[in-house]
């Protein structure tokens, strides 16, 4: 069941579903980053963000925020909140370029965290529902953001999530991913990095064994570009 329970000011206002649980890998493989409260408070600093992303946040937040500069930007959904700025950022490009933005998560506690970091009075909702199963109409968004969701999701949640984001996009509208993938053979980060991600994100090696561009529909067009000698990568889906 959908319910509005709290006007933010302005038209930016929380929608739950509450049927939406805490899927087991969250709690499972990422309470320490973003289920336990204190996570939220020590990873959400701009310099931590950006040593996770060994140096590269802001350029990866550019990157996604490149992508939505045209007017009317129109209805715009970031599946699932990110640490660092990019949401208010989004938010005051929606105000400025004649747009909307929503913001889905299945965290209640990531949600609130970020109604504090958007800008008051933004054109923003904050929706509580899971990536698997959007409670949104079909073809309803211009733009749809995925910022490195996809690699903390087993492949089956992968694929459902995917399948979402398609399902919710305009024909014509845009499906904007910044992942991880698999770094060229010269990186040395393809060496080193294997282990640690191995260990911290378990399925994130998921993404450097099949190229997410496979996972793709045939009905779509891809434009992609790699960052950091192809550690990270956006890829622009139209349908
Ligand atoms: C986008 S990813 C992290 C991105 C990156 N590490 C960062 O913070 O910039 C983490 C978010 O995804 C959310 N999330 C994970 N699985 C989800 C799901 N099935 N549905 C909705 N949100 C989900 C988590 O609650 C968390 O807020």
């Amino acid at each position: 069941m959908l319910q509005d329970v709290e006007q933010l000011g302005g038209p930016a206002r929380f929608t739950y579903c509450e049927d939406a649980n805490i899927p087991d890998y969250l709690n499972r493989h990422y309470w320490w980053a973003y289920v336990h409260p204190k996570a939220v408070h020590f990873f959400d600093r701009g310099w931590v963000i950006n040593l996770i992303l060994l140096g590269n946040y802001h350029r990866l937040r550019d990157a996604a925020l490149a992508e939505f500069s045209e007017r009317p930007l129109g209805r715009m959904l970031q599946i699932s909140c990110a640490y660092g700025d990019l949401s208010a950022r989004l938010a005051r490009r929606a105000a400025k370029l004649g747009g909307t933005l929503e913001v889905v998560d299945v965290l209640p506690i990531q949600l609130k965290n970020l109604k504090w970091k958007l800008p008051s009075r933004t054109p923003a909702r904050l929706l509580r529902m899971d990536s698997t199963d959007l409670r949104l109409p079909d073809q309803s968004y211009e733009q749809v953001l995925l910022f490195f969701l996809l690699h903390e999701q087993p492949a089956d949640i992968r694929s459902k999530t995917l399948r979402e984001a398609l399902r919710v996009l305009k024909p014509g509208g845009k499906l904007v991913i910044v992942e991880f993938a698999k770094p060229k053979w010269w990186n040395p980060m393809r060496y080193l990095l294997r282990p640690l991600l191995g260990t911290l994100e378990p399925f994130a090696l998921d993404l450097w064994d099949r190229d997410l561009v496979e996972m793709l529909p045939p009905f779509t067009g891809v434009r992609r570009s790699l960052y950091y000698g192809g550690l990270y990568q956006k890829l622009v889906v139209t349908r």
